[in-house]
């Protein structure tokens, strides 16, 4: 299995619009023009659509809680891509330096173009040092820059956004104690229509709910604890759970599988379907998770591999919840819904 970072998926934008190669003018002229209103009626929309963003009211005096905010920061994977490569290394190099610097360089290679994940170290310039915590809320919950702009669901907000606020909270006081790395972010390699951040408002409209999780009473404590972790910060789902032609992720096919980003192969269904991953008990995952051996004497390979270091960082009640979560939701087969690539 290959170990690249991923090339992401969940970034295709309303607007398909492309400048025809070839052919008859007036055919291209309807185009254009089509496209061009089709852009006001977005604009349109999107002012009355522009996304609500968290007042600072709801910023009620709070002890931030460190120890937490670690939990979160390993659960959630930061490090996996803000972790600049290790020295020397290409940008896509599955090896990174210091773990907890976190100087950003590492790329995602999407069908869209390449991204590259900025600096969100302490440092008052080039990282995220000079922010409020409000600014970092919104970034994490409602994928909202201190400026307003729209980030890239390549930042996985359409996950985290599931996260309570006092987690996303002691998340922000636990990275103000992380070192302060300079660098110089490398803007993304994006082709055009992806290159225009306002057209991510659609997405967003179509793919977030801005609600924060919710458990569900008629389960334990354990199993919400673990929905919670698969669903909000651990964001399994980025990658277990097939998208639409949107690049959204199909919900009533949550962690069905997925096609593996690269191309080629499959991310695994963790349903508990009948089969092989169907047979793991509780303890088999939880162990998996731990160690990074399957009880099929294999080892969690490709880009799970640093999800699995991550996991193993957390307690283990909390790799016990997601285990105990993943075998009481529903058996989905796995779709067949393709990549470009596969096509
Ligand atoms: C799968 C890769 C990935 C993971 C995991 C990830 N990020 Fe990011 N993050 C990105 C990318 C890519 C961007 C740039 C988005 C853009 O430019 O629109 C980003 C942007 C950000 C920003 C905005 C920085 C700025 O300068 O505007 C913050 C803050 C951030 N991430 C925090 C986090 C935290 C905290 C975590 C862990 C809970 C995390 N990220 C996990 C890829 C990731
Ligand atoms: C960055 C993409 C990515 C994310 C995020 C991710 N996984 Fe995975 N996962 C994979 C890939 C790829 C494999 C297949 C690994 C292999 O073939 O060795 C896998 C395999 C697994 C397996 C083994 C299944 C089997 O049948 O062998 C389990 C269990 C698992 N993941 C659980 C999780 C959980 C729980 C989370 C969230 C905390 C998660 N994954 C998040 C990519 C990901």
């Amino acid at each position: 299995m290959s170990r690249r970072i991923p090339r992401r998926k969940g970034l295709i934008i309303a607007a398909t619009g492309r400048p025809p190669e070839s052919g008859d003018s007036v055919m291209k002229q309807r185009l254009w023009a089509f496209f061009g209103v089709a852009m006001i009626g977005a604009g349109i929309l999107l002012l009355l659509a522009s996304p609500a963003t968290i007042p600072a009211s709801a910023l009620v005096p709070y002890n931030h809680d460190l120890a937490n905010g670690e939990k979160i920061f390993n659960a959630g994977g930061c490090s996996s891509c803000h972790a600049a490569p290790a020295k020397g290394k290409a940008c896509d190099d599955p090896k990174s330096g210091n773990r907890l610097d976190l100087a950003g360089g590492r790329c995602l290679r999407t069908d869209f173009g390449t991204f590259y994940a900025p600096n969100i170290s302490p440092d008052r310039k080039s990282g995220i040092g000079a922010w409020s915590e409000l600014e970092f809320v919104n970034a994490m919950l409602r994928g909202v820059s201190p400026s307003g702009e729209h980030y890239y669901p390549a930042f996985p907000y359409a996950s985290y956004e599931h996260m309570t606020l006092s987690d996303v909270r002691d998340l922000k006081a636990y990275l103000d104690t992380l070192p302060a790395v300079q660098s110089k972010n490398i803007p993304h390699e994006l082709s055009f229509p992806y290159s225009i951040r306002w057209g991510l408002g659609f997405w967003k409209l179509l793919y977030l709910d801005g609600k924060t999780f919710k458990p569900d009473p008629t389960k334990s404590d354990e199993i919400n604890r673990g929905a919670y972790l698969v669903q909000g910060p651990g964001h399994c789902g980025e990658c277990h759970t097939p998208r639409d032609s949107f690049g959204g992720m199909i919900a009533d096919k949550a962690l069905s599988g997925a096609p593996a980003p690269e191309g080629k192969g499959r991310v695994p269904n963790i349903t508990p379907r009948e089969g092989r991953f169907g047979d793991w008990s509780l303890l088999d995952i939880a162990y998996a998770l731990k160690s990074g051996f399957t009880p099929d004497f294999d080892v969690l390979g490709g880009t799970m591999t640093k999800v699995q270091e991550n996991m193993a960082r957390l307690g283990d009640e909390d790799r016990r919840a997601i285990a105990a979560y993943l075998k009481s939701i529903p058996a989905i087969e796995s779709t067949q819904v393709k990549t470009p690539a596969e096509k």
